[in-house]
């Protein structure tokens, strides 16, 4: 989950550097650091904090036509300078990495015991000594970073520079993301595309065990044992990669904006009122799936909660088993032969390693049909699927996810329109569906056009502890969501409860301290869980209460905000937006950094 970016260049190569590193800080944020030759050596520079800090630190005379930087989140050894990449031995090979060794303890006593001295904590560190080993035992450069990854067990996505070798960066993958951009008079490596787009719009994309040799003229990809590789050049759009504020404060708050539009692209031209439309997952899926008899969704965070639910959906409108687990999870379980299975895997970046790892196990031990939803084209779970559907939401900067979740849902629609077409579900349902998808853009417009009630949410909840989010059916996983947004980047502990499950426990916690934020359904759960909300308000607890009802007052001393009616099945998806703002104006009053949270990164891929 750290971003790393390197290049060779006739030009001055830092600023592009910088620039990449900037571009990645969503991948982590605490620490960054670069390395460069000039004038016969490599000079590094290294700071705890953020890229503008290194920024600031980098000299003005600071040239290079060389180099690798990194942009850290902590896995192995606290945020500070000694830690923070890249890692050099001797002052010869300097490495940057994304990934954890997990060998890397007997990896360091052996090279102890030959004489290497380590100075960090960092699982890192053996990689720099184990390529200066095998140079000194008589590889060359590029052979050494061959043998050398051969040794390592884990995860890696490599950058790594040779003072001997000033004219070539090397980048190797292995579970972790890597690409190579191609310039005129200059290539590149980097986590991802985004990172590059300032530069080039042309990218190949590494598979795991390659490893690619570059310079400011050349490009070679080699394969595990240095067969060299063909890998086609894609051409990107790179204006979809911006990364610019478009005159808002955060992230968060733009991509919070953005969902109208962004739900608008992930079903434009895939679903009219007539149904959706054939082959939108892919050639022959709609052949696949006749006869499937079990889903099963792998996501983690956000999009675990985007998964669940799929599940009600799955139940209730297509009589198919859905089972959805949590990737950390799913991958370690004993493996069940099941009949016939769509294994959905559902992930904004498309690099989760949690997701990614459990995408690989079902292959392995059960053989499913896959297909991945996904933000990400050409990320690892997109290549690695028998289907895609991409979810067109644009980039997400912000940590915590929006407009990834919103356009999931959009997405997961059109997978219920899909099988309820496939198994000849009545054609009126699935028209009825289409149509109030297609307007879901419009609903959910409607509820950015009043943010006074969100701030006055937020301004009752911020100096608060904790917080409870309640709901019912498929509306708990819109209570999880709200209460991982809230806790994610305001601090306050926020737990979500069935809103059945308050009197079995959590109701202990019920004080005049104890703000509830319940989703409130126009359905068959609606008296219950007014119910409920009067057993909360009995206590002195707070009820803040969201739902597609026009009751105006559901307690008096918190109170209730209507958002737009729609079927119930998608009514989940316009009442996230109220949470988000809610979250998000919370934030802003206790003055936490919104778009980059303590202690958490935008792409997790370690697990
Ligand atoms: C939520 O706000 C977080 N960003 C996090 O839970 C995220 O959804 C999770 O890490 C999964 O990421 P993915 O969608 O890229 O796989």
């Amino acid at each position: 989950m750290c971003g790393i970016v390197g290049g060779s260049s006739k030009r001055n190569v830092l600023p592009i550097l910088v620039e990449g590193l900037k571009r990645l800080e969503y991948r982590g944020y605490d620490s960054a650091g670069v390395a460069f030759t000039a004038n016969k050596k490599i000079t590094q520079v290294k700071t705890v904090g953020r890229v503008a800090d290194l920024e600031s630190q980098l000299k003005k005379s600071d040239e290079s036509n060389n180099g690798i930087a990194h942009t850290r989140w902590a896995t192995h050894g606290v945020p500070n300078t000694k830690n923070a990449h890249p890692h050099s031995s001797l002052n010869e090979i300097f490495v940057v990495h994304n990934g954890i060794i997990e060998n890397h303890e007997p990896l360091r006593n052996n090279l102890i015991a030959e004489g290497y001295k380590f100075i960090s904590d960092t699982d890192t560190e053996v990689i720099t000594h184990l390529i200066n080993y095998y140079k000194n035992a008589g590889h060359d450069f590029d052979s050494a970073v061959i043998r050398a990854i051969k040794d390592l067990k884990g995860a890696y996505a490599l950058g790594i520079i040779d003072v001997n070798n000033p004219d070539f960066v090397i980048g190797a993958r292995e579970h972790s993301p890597l690409v190579v951009g191609e310039g005129i008079d200059e290539n590149f490596i980097a986590s991802d595309v985004m990172a590059l787009s300032q530069v080039t719009n042309k990218f190949k994309f590494l598979e795991d065990g390659q490893i690619a040799i570059i310079s400011n003229d050349n490009i070679e990809i080699l394969g595990k044992n240095g067969a060299p590789k063909n890998i086609a050049t894609q051409e990107i759009d790179s204006t979809a990669y911006t990364n610019d504020l478009a005159g808002y404060s955060h992230f968060m708050e733009k991509e919070i904006f953005e969902q109208p539009t962004a739900v608008s692209n992930s079903i434009e031209g895939r679903v009219l009122e007539s149904g959706p439309q054939e082959g939108i997952f892919g050639a022959g899926f709609e052949e696949a799936l006749v006869d499937i008899s079990n889903i099963q969704i792998v996501a983690c965070g956000t999009s675990y909660h985007a998964g669940r639910i799929f599940e009600y959906w799955s139940h209730k409108f297509l009589g198919i088993n859905c089972r959805v687990d949590y990737g950390s999870e799913y991958q370690y379980q004993e493996p069940i032969k099941t009949q016939k299975t769509l294994l959905v895997t559902i992930s904004q970046s498309g690099e989760t390693a949690d997701t990614l790892a459990s995408l690989r196990f079902a292959k392995k031990t059960d053989n499913p049909i896959t297909l991945t939803i996904c933000n990400v084209a050409n990320s690892s779970m997109c290549r690695e699927s028998d289907y895609t559907m991409l979810t067109n939401a644009g980039p997400e900067i912000g940590v915590a996810s929006t407009k990834a979740f919103v356009t999931q849902l959009s997405c997961l629609s059109l997978l219920l329109l899909t099988l309820m077409k496939i198994n000849n579900k009545p054609e009126n349902s699935i028209k009825k569906i289409s149509k109030a998808l297609m307007d879901l853009p419009k609903n959910i417009q409607q509820t950015l056009e009043d943010l006074e009630p969100y701030k006055k949410v937020a301004k009752l909840i911020f100096n608060k502890n904790s917080a409870l989010f309640l709901g019912r059916g498929m509306y708990f996983p819109i209570a999880r969501e709200g209460a991982l947004k809230l806790k994610e980047i305001s601090y306050i502990h926020a737990e979500a409860y069935p809103a059945g499950e308050l009197k079995h426990g959590p109701l202990a916690l019920i004080d005049k301290n104890m703000p509830v934020l319940a989703v409130v359904p126009d359905n068959e759960h609606l008296d219950k869980i007014l119910s409920n909300i009067q057993e909360v308000a009995a206590r002195k607890g707070r009820v803040f209460s969201i739902g597609p009802i026009s009751k105006t007052e559901i307690t008096k001393e918190g109170g209730h905000i209507n958002i737009p009616k729609t079927l119930d099945l998608l009514n989940p998806i316009i009442s996230i937006v109220p949470m988000q703002l809610i979250s998000y104006y919370t934030a802003i009053y206790k003055g936490t950094d919104v778009d980059k949270p303590r202690n958490l990164a935008k792409s997790v891929t370690v697990e």
